[in-house]
């Protein structure tokens, strides 16, 4: 499928109420429900999303002084967690990525550095969309990336993706061939497989791109893009729960994105987790 016709297909899902007043509806526990100028920035930028065109530069956001101090404020707090517990492989893209830590960056400029390195981009999104879409894009080397921040009531805390999730989280791993081969494998993965494999592929992304960890130095270091971008996920992979690594049982375990992880899967390596889980999806991709 061309990207035209996917980002078509995703345009029908994402937008049902386009033309209502309210694009992003929040739950009554998010943080920011009670607050109609952080609703009215989601959006706002929402509407940049839904009014992209395939082709154009992902669009640029105008973030306020108090946006940029939600960023920088995780990332002073991200920075120590990812020099003692982040697996070398992210840590080698952090450079060639190198995210602003004062002010959040704009999706083209990352794709400026990505680009060129590993053919990946990212492209706005307004909000969740499935499973299916979101990794079949994956298959073309493009990742839909939101572009709201979380509320600056909770900055720890956010019950849904994020640009610091997007950017901190998963941008630095698009400068890296294993990471990108493997985002890619799940994209043809999912384009092929049955519903209820979908389902499956789902799960395995979940705990091994969001919220994997690997051996390193005899300690558990994080890959998964879930972890790398929460404080509280960091400094949890330090006494949580973890669990052996094994593909069919990841794609069988149902998890709960509202919530702290309550254990991970570990695997020996990021080069065993990366052969495994390429054997894994080859039973799926043509
Ligand atoms: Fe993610």
């Amino acid at each position: 499928m061309s990207d035209n016709a996917l980002l078509d297909t995703l345009a029908d899902e994402v937008r049902p109420d386009a033309g209502g007043p309210e694009l992003v509806p929040l739950d009554p526990d998010h943080p920011g429900f009670r607050d109609p100028v952080y609703r009215a920035r989601r959006n706002a930028i929402a509407k940049l999303a839904f009014d992209y065109v395939t082709g154009d530069p992902a669009p640029a956001v105008s973030y306020t002084d108090a946006e940029h101090d939600v960023w920088k404020h995780v990332r002073e707090l991200l920075d120590p967690r990812h020099r003692d517990f982040a697996c070398a492989e992210y840590l080698e893209c952090v450079d060639a990525v190198a995210l602003d830590r004062v002010r959040i960056p704009q999706l083209e400029d990352v794709n400026a550095r990505i680009r060129p390195l590993t053919g990946f981009r990212m492209l706005p999104v307004a909000g969740l969309v499935t499973a299916r879409a979101f990794l079949s894009f994956l298959a073309d080397r493009i990742f839909l990336a939101t572009q709201y921040i979380r509320h600056a009531s909770r900055p720890l805390y956010t019950p849904e993706p994020d640009v610091i999730h997007e950017l901190v989280g998963h941008a630095a791993s698009f400068a890296h061939p294993l990471y990108c081969g493997l985002s890619s494998h799940f994209g043809r993965a999912a384009r092929v497989a049955s519903d209820g494999d979908v389902e499956r592929i789902a799960r395995l992304y979940w705990f091994t791109l969001e919220f994997g960890a690997a051996i390193e130095d005899g300690i558990p270091k994080a890959y998964g893009a879930g972890l790398l971008s929460s404080v509280g996920e960091m400094d949890r992979l330090r006494d949580a729960e973890l669990r052996r690594f094994d593909c069919r049982t990841m794609a069988d375990t149902p998890y709960d994105p509202t919530d702290f992880q309550p254990f991970y899967f570990v695997a020996p390596s990021f080069g065993a987790m990366h052969e495994a889980v390429s054997e894994f999806l080859s039973q799926f991709s043509d």
